[in-house]
């Protein structure tokens, strides 16, 4: 654990003790996840994971010698629910849902009802959204267990929590080595930290285009490269101090506000786009978002006219596996992950940046 902050009562510490049972600390979801559910399951087992997912995320399931299946999706990201049932059988084991860019998983309430009336287990994939509480509730620790990725919000190297929300899943849990803070700084806290205080000269002095692209840039520091094995390994070691010191130092509440500000300036930006349609309807309290995803039916075009702006970040989500790309039982989630864009929302954007994006785009 991170030692005392000097962000008392606001820190994320105090926000994870005020909203989750259980939690520990992992250098990535995807060792959380393997942690979480290694005490649950026996090899040969099946675990149903959405269609709509990046391709490494299975690899912890793999390593645990799990069969997966991928479940179909509506357009809403809502399981297709005829799908999912079709395939819940005596082997499955487990079902996951995933609260997308910091939204909860729509048809959640249906798919937990399904999940208990089978009376298998509920994984809440919460990689997306650390900080978002829906109602009195933190995502990520509505399922039986939950893993939410620290890194994909905060300015760190490293970081993830696996929430281990129900009596049978934190007495099965027994860490690995992957589990917990690392003692002490080491290069790789160095690397980052150099590329890092480049970053802030680039932010200070550059455009509107520098300052996007070093943000973003800053999220592809070497997770997005190489093989869904290769991520899955490079992920499995405890939490970087740096990392515990960098989130522990954070406050929650300013992070969600920057962040909804900055989903709101881009509504704001594309309001008379009739050919962008943003993925969620409303932005409710509580939510956090990590991206603003809109849908553009014409995406390459879009994607185009962001990088002109300077807004050279601009993503498709996800790398979808080859098990699920251009297969017709998942052409919901082939077309979502062509058509989705994902919008930088960080909270070291300005609104004003988003919103002159928008100016710029209507010329
Ligand atoms: C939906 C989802 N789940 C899980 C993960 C894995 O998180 P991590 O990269 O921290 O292992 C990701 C990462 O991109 C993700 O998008």
């Amino acid at each position: 654990m991170p030692s005392p902050s000097t962000n008392q009562g606001h820190s994320v510490d105090s926000f994870l003790n005020r909203h989750a049972q259980e939690f520990v600390f992992y250098g990535s979801g995807k060792a959380a996840l393997y942690d979480g559910l290694a005490g649950l399951i026996e090899p040969g087992e099946t675990v149903l994971v959405p269609a709509y997912l990046p391709d490494a995320v299975v690899e912890p399931l793999y390593d645990l010698e799990l069969e997966t299946e991928y479940y179909a999706l509506e357009p809403s990201l809502a399981p297709d629910f005829v799908d999912l049932e079709r395939r819940l059988d005596d082997d499955v084991i487990a079902v996951m849902s995933v609260n997308y860019f910091g939204f909860p998983h729509p048809g959640l309430d249906e798919l937990r009802s399904i999940v208990a009336d089978y009376g298998c287990y509920h994984v809440d994939d919460n990689a997306h959204a650390p900080l978002s509480v829906d109602g009195e509730t933190v995502l990520g620790t509505r399922g039986h267990l939950g893993v939410t990725s620290l890194w994909k919000l905060f300015p760190v190297p490293d970081g993830a929590i696996l929430y281990l929300n129900d009596e049978q899943a934190a007495e099965a849990y027994d860490p690995s080595s992957s589990a917990g803070v690392r003692d002490g700084f080491d290069g790789s806290d160095c690397r980052y930290l150099l590329k890092s205080a480049f970053r802030d000269v680039f932010d200070r002095n550059g455009t509107i285009r520098r300052s996007i692209d070093a943000i973003l840039a800053s999220r592809n520091d070497g997770r997005s490269v190489g093989g869904p094995r290769e991520r899955y390994e490079k992920g499995k070691r405890p939490m970087s101090k740096l990392s515990a010191y960098v989130v522990e130092e954070s406050d929650p509440r300013a992070i969600r506000q920057a962040r909804r500000q900055n989903y709101l300036a881009w509504r704001q930006a594309l309001e008379s786009r009739d050919d962008v349609e943003f993925v969620f309807e409303s932005l409710p309290e509580g939510i956090c978002p990590q991206v603003a995803p809109v849908r553009a039916a014409g995406h390459e075009q879009f994607r185009a006219e962001l990088d002109r702006c300077g807004v050279g970040g601009a993503k498709r989500w996800p790398r979808l596996s080859p098990r699920v790309r251009e297969k017709p039982t998942y052409e919901t989630a082939t077309r979502l992950a062509r058509e989705i864009v994902t919008l930088p929302v960080h909270q070291h954007i300005a609104p004003s940046t988003i919103l002159d994006v928008g100016r710029q785009l209507r010329q």
